[in-house]
């Protein structure tokens, strides 16, 4: 069955299409490689023996979409193509509407115009914005703190009113909290441009010796150790709540809502401490101020997807941990060039 994932290329995308392989699904990666490799694909290869159909193109050009949907049969489509730097966007918001909003519509447009009528998209734990009280259950309020979210929340409404309108649609929304990790084969794993902006890939780059000090953003929330909180979980854990969405949910009419997370909350220096245990090195830190935008604690309340899905998060922080490490010390460097 072949699966359109655009965004494919990428982080959460390549772990995807690893698992979508190993499940004996066929994924036909769409990616404009503005923030991936073309080596990617041979990683994938490496580790699940078969090289996904891959097409470079932006899914914000129609006659290029719809050439992909004249050539190949896809049943359902899981959309990750998108940016992702809440830095960037607040400087230029119109980038993140225009890829993250328009592109969406404009897959949606093409889809439907093929008659494909399932539909996975990446959604993110930004859209609860400041949340009440936490773990934070699927039902409540959403709001955004920056472009980015915004697109996110953006999104999301704009789907549900389409498939309110077309109701033998299926729109599962994803809300993803902190993926972390990388495949446990060492060949995969997430490559960020220039600084990166997350906490783990901030942290292996200081283990690894490319930059001497981690800035522990904020010391004085009202958390446990005064750091801030997340649910960081496993990025084959994440893949694999893909699958789960696929299988159960593709082909039920509606529009789905699933929190991805692990429900443990851990804070910025339980992950420093643990990169340390794992790595065997020290990983110097500073605190500075806190981050605009950042929340004190957000964690998931992950049941409706066990209930529902019949997935739950199964690696814990040692594994996260292990592979981000292998991933990192085995290629220094990321992907190269
Ligand atoms: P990523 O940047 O590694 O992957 C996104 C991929 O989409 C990249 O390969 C990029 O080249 C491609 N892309 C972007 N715009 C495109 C376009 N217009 N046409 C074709 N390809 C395009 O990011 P990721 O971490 O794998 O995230 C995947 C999705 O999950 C994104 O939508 C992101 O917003 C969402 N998400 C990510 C996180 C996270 O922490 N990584 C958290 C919540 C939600
Ligand atoms: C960030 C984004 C969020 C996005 C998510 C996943 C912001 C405000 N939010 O969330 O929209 O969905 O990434 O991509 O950017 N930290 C440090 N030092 C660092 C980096 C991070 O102390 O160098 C701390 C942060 O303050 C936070 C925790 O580590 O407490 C996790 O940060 P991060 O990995 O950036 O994720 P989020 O802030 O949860």
């Amino acid at each position: 069955m072949n699966v359109l994932v655009t965004g494919g290329t990428g982080y959460i995308g390549s772990h995807t299409c690893i698992q979508l392989i190993q499940q004996g699904y066929s994924p036909v990666v769409v990616d404009n490689l503005c923030n991936s490799k073309k080596v990617v694909l041979d990683r994938i290869e490496q580790v699940s023996g078969v090289r996904p159909i891959f097409i470079q193109g932006d899914i914000r050009d129609d006659a290029f979409l719809k050439s992909v949907f004249d050539e190949y049969t896809i049943d359902s489509v899981i959309h990750f193509a998108g940016l992702k730097a809440v830095g960037e966007s607040v400087e230029k918001p119109l980038k993140y509407y225009d890829n993250n909003v328009s592109g969406t519509l404009r897959l949606v447009q093409t889809m439907e115009a093929a008659n494909v009528k399932s539909l996975i998209f990446s959604s993110s734990a930004t859209v609860y914005g400041d949340p009440a009280s936490v773990p934070i259950k699927e039902n409540f309020p959403t709001s955004a703190t920056n472009p980015y979210g915004r697109s996110k929340l953006m999104v999301e409404e704009c789907l549900r009113d389409f498939q309110h309108a077309n109701p033998d649609w299926s729109i599962t929304l994803l809300r993803y909290f902190n993926p972390v990790g990388a495949h446990t084969s060492g060949l995969l794993g997430e490559d960020p441009r220039g600084t990166p902006n997350n906490l783990l890939p901030f942290v292996a780059q200081v283990a690894v010796g490319r930059r001497q000090k981690l800035g522990i953003f904020g010391n004085d929330y009202p958390t446990p150790d005064g750091t801030g909180v997340r649910d960081y979980i496993h990025v084959v854990d994440l893949a694999d709540g893909h699958l789960a969405a696929l299988e159960k949910m593709a082909h039920q009419p509606g529009t789905h809502i699933f929190n991805l997370g692990t429900g443990q909350g851990k804070s910025v220096l339980d992950m420093v401490y643990a990169f340390e245990r794992v790595a065997e090195r020290p990983i110097p830190y500073e605190f500075k101020p806190r981050r605009a935008g950042d929340v004190a604690e957000c964690y998931a309340d992950p049941t409706y997807a066990e209930a529902i899905l019949g997935w739950k998060a199964k690696r814990g922080l040692n594994s996260m941990v292990e592979d981000t490490w292998r991933w990192q010390s085995n290629n220094p460097d990321g992907y190269g060039d």
